[in-house]
């Protein structure tokens, strides 16, 4: 239902979006997700018109709708800064738009009744927004969106000026409201939580480029590059820098100074520079009696150690690799312990950072 081909961005000289291609359904619950400046916002505000695309084109239901203005896209974007009227009662805040619109009377109370009772605004419709808290007015901001019954919603950061808590509880009612509207959501953040919990596909940016689109698990398990690697998934991926000694059906051994021989899949040339990611609840501690001579054992000694009860954090000083333990370790700090990379957890990715080939 909307589809972004080779959407670019400049701003005079300066390019900011490069290249944006991809395809969201009907109904999906798109996430994109970057560091701070890597477009994010901009991205959306020209899906929602408010901005002018550079090159490329943004179709809107098979049309072209570049050229498009904002209020005929039929889209609603709910931002951070929630902009509510504070002299306005909730009631009065959520109907706005519609009487702009000149919706008849009856029509503006029922779609208000319904999105109240959605968001259990319900008891709150005659209070000011100052007399409300951050989670409450973020969800008279939705509801001003949801009244108006848009194709997408657009969400630009909506939950970051709340406490963790809070985030965490409207992080669900949003999940809950799209299965219950079952419309396109668009939804921006840096946290990759957010993303990996509330995606049915995200979309990876960073510096004005997409960096891989798939399904939250898909990028976690597949990741296209080191970057996404290193994004997606906390704690983060342990990544170790060596250089390709052997490469042949498949498998290619990189040689980690100070380490020694690691084996993954993968193909690359022999001689060039690569680099190994493993996630930290990938890390196998091994048996004590393990020498260094074998392929993927290592050892380390502990330098920090964190007993969180259900699972712990052992951070391991040259090579630097961090372990996630199911349970509770009896590792102390400064032991040397001994860790097995599994070869089959292992992802490799050559000079650029770019996911090694099967060579299949
Ligand atoms: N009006 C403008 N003129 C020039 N550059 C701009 C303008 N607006 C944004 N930019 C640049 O475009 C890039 C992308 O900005 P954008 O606001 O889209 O990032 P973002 O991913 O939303 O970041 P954040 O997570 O901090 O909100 C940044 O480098 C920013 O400096
Ligand atoms: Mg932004």
């Amino acid at each position: 239902m909307l589809r972004l081909q080779g959407v670019g961005k400049s701003y005079g000289t300066v390019s900011v979006m490069r290249d944006v291609t991809f395809d969201v359904a009907a109904g999906e619950f798109i996430v994109f997700v970057g560091p701070s400046g890597c477009g994010k916002s901009t991205l959306l505000r020209m899906i929602c018109g408010l901005e002018t695309v550079t090159t490329g084109r943004i179709e809107i239901d098979g049309k072209l709708a570049n050229d498009t203005p904002a209020a005929s896209r039929g889209l609603a974007l709910v931002f951070q800064s929630y902009a509510l009227y504070p002299h306005m009662t909730v009631r009065q805040n959520m109907a706005f738009g519609l009487e702009n619109l000149r919706t008849p009377k009856a029509e503006i109370e029922q779609r208000v009744a319904e999105a109240a009772r959605m968001l259990r605004l319900e008891n709150l419709l005659a209070r000011r927004p100052t007399q409300l808290s951050g989670g409450q007015r973020q969800r008279v901001a939705i509801g001003r969106a949801i009244v108006r019954e848009p194709r997408i919603f657009l969400f630009d950061e909506p939950l970051s000026n709340l406490d963790a808590e809070l985030r965490v509880e409207m992080r669900a009612e949003i999940a809950q409201l799209h299965r219950r509207l079952a419309t396109t959501m668009i939804y921006v953040t840096h946290d990759q939580v957010e993303a990996m919990t509330m995606a049915d596909r995200i979309v990876v940016l960073r510096s004005g480029e997409v960096e891989q689109v798939g399904a939250p698990l898909d990028l976690y398990n597949n990741p296209a590059n080191r970057f996404v690697a290193g994004f997606i998934g906390s704690p983060r991926m342990n990544f170790l820098d060596g250089r390709v000694t052997a490469s042949a059906g498949g498998w290619t051994t990189i040689e980690v100074a100070g380490v020694g021989a690691i084996r993954a899949r993968g193909m690359l040339p022999v001689g060039s520079q690569a680099s190994i990611g493993i996630r930290p609840e990938h890390v196998q501690p091994a048996p004590g009696e393990t020498t260094g001579a074998a392929v993927n054992l290592l050892r380390g000694q502990a330098a920090s150690i964190e007993q969180l009860g259900a699972s712990s954090f052992v951070r391991l000083a040259s090579p630097a690799l961090n372990l996630q333990i199911q349970g509770q370790t009896q590792v102390r700090f400064g032991d040397e312990i001994a860790i097995f990379l599994p070869p089959d957890r292992l992802h490799l990715f050559d000079a650029e950072g770019v996911i090694a080939p099967s060579g299949e």
